[in-house]
């Protein structure tokens, strides 16, 4: 195990303090990341104590610290998993061979971009949330928006020290440039699109904590298998903190359904328009939510076929999620189904080079790991002895990127013309009425242990402690 220093301000496993040329650039860095805390991060609570996770060591017992803390005083860590020796390229034209302790100058600028296309989202999502503390149904909450927060503000961090310990100006510009993007931004917005919108509201945000994150986790899999050795062990690190995020999402959606479940019991009805009257958010209206995070999630796994996949692929960047279960790891023949529009909308199958089709291999096995939250949820439904699914839409429905991009299709994935989405779109995604409603909810509750009226409390609390705990100080 690598020797690890406690630094007083920015715990890390990096021997930061003997590094003084790292050093320097980060504290050249840091005032810039602290205004955009200040500006851009959570409006307001900057001044209480919240109940926060400090990630403090690599240990898998014991990584974690629990304390109360002030956001802007958070300790943003930098940790990589230990260095496994004798590793070696898992995939790719290079298996077998070493992995790099160094950049590679031929794959310099590929990786650069990997990695910076990864720290942009992570800074990103902090800005689209911003204004969610305004609203947050409890103090559990709240605790949880904020702990979700200031881990997408350290894993900024854990890129930013990459880019900065192994690209030299140009990684100090691009870390500088990381502060200068914003969510939404006209001029210079955020690089993936999904991550310029705002979130508005806490559905919203169960979704994106559900969906988004869970495609980060996808993400930081493919790269946790990288040959540049220092990005893996950076992307193991930060997967630990990740499940923590889906766990908000998977959680809070839960907690949704468990409350419309309780109010359709005493109304004795499952009127979706009494169900709201009385305050509760109808489980078709959840599954409205779903449709459309699920879907442009997915789109952020890029092209159905892609030669920069491809290349990432062959030159050992960016493997398969779990790229250990498969046989094969060079796939320099193999080829791989996937689906083609015509014009007419009907779906023709293409048989592609595997190594071209990695995005689509990804995706699909993010859609499976979506899936076991939805059977979790139904499962809550199903003990209430009401008669409603929750279902994934199809990989074909409202996409923006790939294949389907251009065509219109039905949850089910039936194809159907553009004038029969338009006439249809808000049977199976929010419309602005029900944006409305759930807007309507969103009304701030801060005394400690109690819930709005629109979800069910935790089973739970945090590390052990009571739900009625008081998780932040105001
Ligand atoms: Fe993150
Ligand atoms: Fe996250």
């Amino acid at each position: 195990m690598s020797t690890i220093l406690t630094d007083e301000k920015i715990p890390n496993n990096v021997n930061l303090s003997s590094d003084r040329r790292l050093q320097r650039a980060l504290e050249a860095w840091q005032p810039g990341f602290l205004s955009w805390w200040s500006e851009m991060g959570p409006e307001g609570f900057q001044t209480k104590d919240v109940y926060l996770r400090t990630a403090v060591s690599v240990e898998a017992n014991g990584w974690a610290h629990f304390d109360y803390v002030k956001m802007p005083d958070y300790r943003w860590g930098i940790f990589l998993e230990p260095r496994q020796e004798g590793r070696v390229h898992g995939f790719g034209d290079f298996e077998g061979q070493p992995v790099w302790d160094e950049v590679p100058g031929e794959f310099r600028n590929l990786l650069r971009r990997l990695i910076v296309t990864q720290g942009d989202t992570e800074p990103a999502s902090v800005e689209q949330q911003r204004m969610l503390g305004q609203t947050a149904p409890s103090l559990y909450d709240l605790r949880n928006l904020f702990q979700v927060n200031v881990e997408e503000g350290r894993h900024l961090w854990a890129m930013v020290y990459l880019l900065h310990a192994y690209f030299g100006r140009d990684g100090r510009e691009e870390a500088e440039e990381l502060l200068e993007r914003h969510s939404g931004d006209r001029n210079k917005p955020r690089i993936l699109s999904t991550f310029n919108e705002p979130i508005a509201d806490w559905m919203s945000f169960f979704c994106f904590t559900y969906f988004t994150d869970r495609d980060g986790k996808y993400q930081l899999k493919m790269l946790a298998e990288s040959g540049f050795d220092p990005l893996s062990r950076t992307c193991r690190f930060m997967l630990t903190e990740e499940a923590h995020h889906m766990f908000v999402g998977e959680t809070g959606l839960g907690r949704v359904i468990k409350r419309a479940l309780e109010v359709m019991e005493e109304i004795k009805s499952d009127d979706p328009a009494a169900i709201r009257r009385a305050g509760a958010i109808d489980l078709p209206l959840v599954q409205k939510y779903i449709n459309f995070w699920f879907s442009s999630a997915q789109d952020l796994f890029g092209s159905d076929t892609s030669t920069n996949a491809a290349n990432y692929f062959a030159n050992g960047l960016k493997g398969r999620p779990d790229e250990d279960q498969y046989e094969d790891h060079v796939v320099k023949d193999a080829t791989y189904e996937i689906e083609e529009v015509l014009e007419d909308g009907s779906i023709k199958i293409a048989t592609i080079p595997m190594r071209n089709a990695m995005n689509v291999i990804a995706r699909r096995a993010y859609v499976k790991d979506c899936d076991i939250g939805v059977q979790r949820w139904n499962r809550i439904i199903r003990k209430a002895g009401v008669d409603f699914e929750i279902k994934l839409p199809s990989e074909r429905f409202r996409r923006t990127v790939g294949v389907y991009a251009g065509h219109h299709f039905t949850p089910e994935g039936q194809p159907i013309e553009a004038h029969v989405w338009e006439a249809r779109k808000h049977e199976w995604i929010p419309s602005p009425e029900d944006r409305a409603f759930v807007s309507s909810l969103m009304k701030q509750v801060i005394e400690p242990g109690k819930m709005a009226g629109w979800i069910a409390p935790p089973d739970r609390g945090i590390n052990n402690l009571a739900v009625d705990y008081e998780y932040v100080r105001l």
